[in-house]
């Protein structure tokens, strides 16, 4: 057994120490909003917070996340800088089918809890490495600036 802490709550869970963080948020503790894309770290779908920091929970045995706080999309808006990316997303309409989202906010608002005030280099380089194949990109960038403006 192991047990986690997932947004603010403590959940034990029938895993073996090297099933990945996402498959135990997703099928055990029933938190789906985080998304399986490549499974090898490469596309940033699965991104979650450990302790604010962004981690791709796909390549994550649940057996390393040790006393780390878990964050997942479903409570980052909790957060300072979860709710001014979520605000801002909504204010540029970011989203085209959604898929990579969860992990683009994630990343987002680990950089801002970070970073308060980031330079374009530091927006690609936060960023890189979340994939969206609707190339939402330049609205992503627009959002992250104007949280940052309301920070
Ligand atoms: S599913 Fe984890 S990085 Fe792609
Ligand atoms: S919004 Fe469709 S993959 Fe990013």
């Amino acid at each position: 057994m192991t047990t986690l802490t997932v947004n603010g709550q403590t959940h034990t869970v029938d895993a073996p120490g090297d099933m990945p963080l996402l498959w135990v948020l997703r099928d055990l503790v029933g938190l789906t909003g985080t998304k399986f894309g490549c499974g090898i770290a490469q596309c940033g779908a699965c991104t979650v917070h450990l302790d604010g920091v962004a981690v791709r929970s796909c390549v994550l045995p649940v057996a390393a996340v040790g006393e780390r706080k878990v964050t997942t999309i479903e409570a980052v808006g909790d957060t300072p800088a979860g709710k001014k990316v979520q605000t801002a997303w909504r204010q540029i309409d970011v989203v085209q089918c959604g898929y990579c989202q969860s992990g683009q906010v994630m990343s987002a608002a680990s950089l801002l809890a970070s970073n308060p005030n980031p330079s374009d280099a530091d927006i690609d380089a936060a960023m890189a490495g979340n994939i969206c194949r609707c190339g939402t990109y330049n609205r992503i960038r627009a959002a992250i600036r104007l949280a940052a403006k309301e920070a």
